[in-house]
């Protein structure tokens, strides 16, 4: 365990190719472990791709090549001594599209605990359930049809299924791209909602294509561009008074 106040993740240097196409550019960023951290900037600026460094997502990505180093609690992540597997309990995801398992509400949040063994008896695998999904704000939804598909929900529901999912393995980081991106306005308030009561007990990144998301939702933010890192500071000092050019740019909209 670091010091308190330590970053809970930090990156030195992080290029990352896909095949001869540079797409991100010597990043460096700590993440800390007490807030929530935007990730924002025009499509196509490297958003997506420097988030699945965190966790080895670009692993299942054949071309994609990472250069320099990313340590959570100090440790190398990309150190072949390091279990993906465990990384990815660790440092969970929430992806852009819903996607929870063709199973019952209650296998998708049991099934993390039960691969990794956090749960001994059913009592306790019932419990962590109900936790994980208490949570995530969906336990009154479905507790009287933990049986029933998870994907029969709606999609603001089924978002929250698989944050639920992402809880249920006690991850340290919660990673989520674009969360909301495929909700309506009422379910993705509820998202945001949930996003700042777990602010605090993981460390959150959001990727958002929506500044106005990032300033509701985040106390830290790093604006990319063309693959590289160009500010990254307090939420309110991106928003009223960014540094660098390319940031005012982007928060008055003159690209987008
Ligand atoms: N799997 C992939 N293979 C090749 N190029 C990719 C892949 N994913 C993303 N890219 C390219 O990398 C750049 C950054 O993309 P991405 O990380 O998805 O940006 P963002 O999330 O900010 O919209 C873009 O030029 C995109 O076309
Ligand atoms: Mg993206």
């Amino acid at each position: 365990m670091e010091h308190p106040g330590a970053p809970k993740m930090r990156t030195k240097d992080v290029s990352v190719y896909y095949g001869d196409k540079k797409a991100i550019d010597q990043v460096t960023i700590d993440i800390p472990a007490e807030y929530v951290t935007a990730f924002i900037g025009p499509s196509g600026c490297g958003k997506s791709t420097f988030l699945r460094t965190l966790n080895r997502m670009n692993d299942t990505i054949p071309s994609a090549r990472v250069e320099g180093t990313i340590e959570l609690d100090g440790d190398d992540v990309y150190a072949s001594s390091m279990d993906v597997v465990q990384l990815r309990a660790r440092v969970g995801m929430v992806f852009q599209k819903p996607n929870p398992f063709p199973k019952s509400i209650y296998d998708n949040v049991a099934y993390g605990p039960s691969i990794h063994g956090l749960a001994p008896t059913k009592a306790d695998l019932d419990q962590i359930v109900e936790k994980s999904l208490q949570r995530a704000g969906l336990w009154n939804e479905v507790k009287d049809r933990l049986q029933e598909s998870g994907t029969a929900l709606s999609g603001g529901q089924q978002q929250r299924l698989c944050i639920a999912r992402a809880i249920a393995v006690d991850p340290e980081v919660i990673l989520m791209d674009e969360p909301c991106s495929a909700l309506d306005p009422i379910a993705t308030a509820k998202i945001e909602e949930l996003i700042d009561e777990l602010q605090g007990r993981y460390a959150i990144v959001i990727v958002t294509h929506s500044m106005q998301q990032a300033a509701r939702v985040s106390q830290r933010t790093a604006f990319f561009h063309l693959g590289e890192m160009v500010e990254y500071g307090p939420t309110d000092a991106i928003f009223t008074t960014p540094q660098e050019e390319r940031t005012k740019d982007y928060i008055t909209g003159r690209y987008g």
